[in-house]
């Protein structure tokens, strides 16, 4: 409904200027949702913000604004509460006609934005020769849906993975593999990740307490950075190696189209972004390696806090890499919003990246870099989220855990009503549900939120949870698929009507998608999808508790089909912008 609250918006003010003159031109009245549904759809403190500068009780300023609002079709006369709140309610007519608008639209009323952007979201970003971890699970997750819902507004998004696979590590390792296991770095499928993951926690052993190792470890980087041939080939077969065990996580998430392009590729491009931040004067050279100092970063002995852009080694780190990145992404790819979806833990190193990409004015003004940080997993025990005997936990078992839980419960529900299925057809929906259980629970929390992975809540048939909502989806589809409804075959006039209050809330949560889908990308938080659509799930039960549908006479029949069609529609798409299908039954 945003068009509604900017019209009311601008009600508001023409009837401020119209009392108190020109002077108020300029003003943005500030309009919520009513808290309280009994005042009203929509809510404006604008007599109080005005009090001041007037010189005049609020209460006495909103009656004067009042009395001068333009109603005209959207609203019935605004009334004044408490010390001198406005209070709107939308009229039943104009919710009609809103519906009526938009009830064949494929975009349920969602406009395409006037400025249509490229958007690059960072995200997922494992390293190489390291499991994939939970945090990697919340960045794939999150930055997906964040990366949908710019697509379904219209905007051009480039999904990167910002892989970490270059680095001194990868010298340690080389070094590990060469002296105890050299075939792993001439054929393909000698070692799987398992295996590459011992070898690399062994390398790091021998790198912390072996000064030979170490020295021929160096050996190796050197070979790498120089690119050497033979160098360059085994860690290719490395990344390969690690590469195909991420892609079994993405096809089991359903995540396409993630361009990968790591640390690696940068490598080239190291030197010159130091040089070039050297020549605009922000480095400093701080006891052998060059430095970024920001004004208000401290460390927590009370000293300037560095950005450490080259190693006293003369290596170049995480930092250089990123500013490589973000100019690369600002220069060749145009992006107009850059997205950082990377755990909390590492909210200093973008805070202060960004701010010198942006000093070094490589950054235009109306670019957007935002870091979106989330919070971490924990075990039923409240600690972070481990196996148990404290490894990290394999994401590729996580899944196949809720999966299989999640068939525990089909096969369950079906014994209970007696009922036998296809093997093929329990596989597909109980593979569908246990992901879709994982990522719906860590959608629905407000991303900071540190929450406990519990399967046996994620996949709850009640609560909010994707369940709950992949099944509200299969009831409301049901009720409009044996109304026999069509849009492509209605006719002119068959309209929505509204008279039962429940109706009346059913057809407002419908037109508040577009509001709620650009509170997504403002503040980056894809749980306000999931608010939204448990609300709405929750407003279509009053509404079918109250409102007989199929047997309802015409033209109210038709009516109510269409509110149960635009609320199935409305389901699809939200969880589809989570990254979650519906299913006909399940
Ligand atoms: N590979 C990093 C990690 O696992 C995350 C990279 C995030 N993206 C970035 N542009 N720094 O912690």
């Amino acid at each position: 409904m945003k068009n509604v609250v900017n019209s009311i918006k601008e009600r508001l003010r023409d009837a401020a200027v119209k009392t108190y003159g020109s002077e108020l031109e300029g003003i943005s009245p500030i309009v919520d949702a009513a808290s309280n549904p009994a005042f009203g759809d929509f809510q404006s403190n604008l007599a109080l913000t005005l009090s001041k500068q007037l010189k005049q009780p609020p209460r006495a300023i909103a009656e004067q604004i009042v009395s001068k609002f333009d109603v005209d079709g959207i609203c019935d006369a605004p009334t004044v509460a408490g010390p001198g709140f406005i209070n709107i309610r939308l009229k039943k007519e104009y919710l009609e006609s809103q519906l009526n608008a938009i009830k064949k639209d494929e975009r349920l009323g969602v406009a395409v934005p006037a400025k249509l952007k490229t958007v690059i979201v960072d995200m997922s970003s494992p390293n190489i020769a390291k499991e994939m971890h939970v945090g990697h699970l919340r960045s794939t997750i999150i930055g997906e849906s964040i990366a949908r819902t710019y697509k379904f507004l219209g905007h051009k998004v480039l999904k990167i993975n910002h892989v970490g696979d270059w680095g001194t590590q990868f010298g340690m390792l080389i070094c590990e593999l060469r002296e105890q296991f050299p075939k792993a770095l001439t054929e393909s499928q000698a070692l799987d990740l398992g295996d590459l993951v011992t070898f690399y926690k062994q390398a790091k052993k021998h790198f912390d307490e072996d000064e030979d190792f170490k020295a021929r470890a160096r050996q190796e980087v050197v070979a790498l950075q120089s690119g050497n041939a033979e160098t360059i080939k085994a860690w290719q077969l490395l990344c390969d190696q690690s590469r195909k065990s991420f892609e079994e996580i993405y096809d089991m998430l359903d995540i396409r189209d993630l361009v990968e392009r790591g640390e690696s590729f940068y490598n080239d491009k190291l030197a010159d972004t130091v040089k070039a931040l050297e020549g605009k004067g922000l480095v400093v050279e701080d006891q052998g390696a060059k430095c970024i100092f920001l004004d208000g970063y401290l460390n927590e002995e009370g000293k300037p806090q560095p950005l450490i852009v080259q190693k006293t080694d003369g290596g170049f780190n995480y930092a250089a890499t990123d500013l490589a990145a973000i100019s690369h992404r600002i220069n060749v790819d145009h992006a107009d919003e850059i997205i950082y979806v990377v755990d909390a833990g590492q909210s200093l190193h973008f805070e202060m990246m960004i701010k010198a990409a942006r000093k070094a004015g490589w950054v235009p003004e109306d670019v957007r870099v935002a870091h979106v940080p989330f919070g971490v997993v924990l075990g039923e025990d409240g600690k972070k989220l481990k196996t148990r005997s404290g490894e990290t936990i394999r994401l590729k078992d996580l899944l196949s855990e809720a999966v299989q839980h999640a068939r525990e419960d089909l096969d369950a529900r079906l014994a209970d009503k007696n009922k036998s299925e296809a093997d093929d057809w329990k596989d597909e929906v109980s593979s569908l549900v246990g992901v879709s259980a994982v990522k719906y629970a860590d959608l629905s929390l407000n991303r900071m939120t540190n929450y406990v992975f519990s399967f046996k809540k994620m996949l709850s048939l009640q609560g909010n949870t994707a369940p709950y909502m992949m099944y509200a989806y299969v009831r409301v589809r049901g009720i409009s698929r044996e109304g026999g409804i069509d849009l492509d075959q209605l006719d002119d006039n068959a309209r929505v009507l509204l008279s039962e209050p429940s109706e009346l809330e059913l057809a407002k949560q419908l037109l508040k998608l577009d509001d709620v889908l650009e509170g997504v990308i403002e503040e980056f938080l894809p749980s306000r999808i999931c608010e939204y659509l448990f609300e709405l799930s929750q407003k279509f039960n009053q509404f079918y508790e109250a409102c007989p549908v199929l047997s309802a006479a015409e033209p109210v029949r038709t009516s109510r089909l269409i509110l149960c069609d635009m609320t199935a529609r409305t389901i699809k798409l939200g969880l589809s912008l989570l990254g979650i299908p519906v299913l006909d039954r399940m």
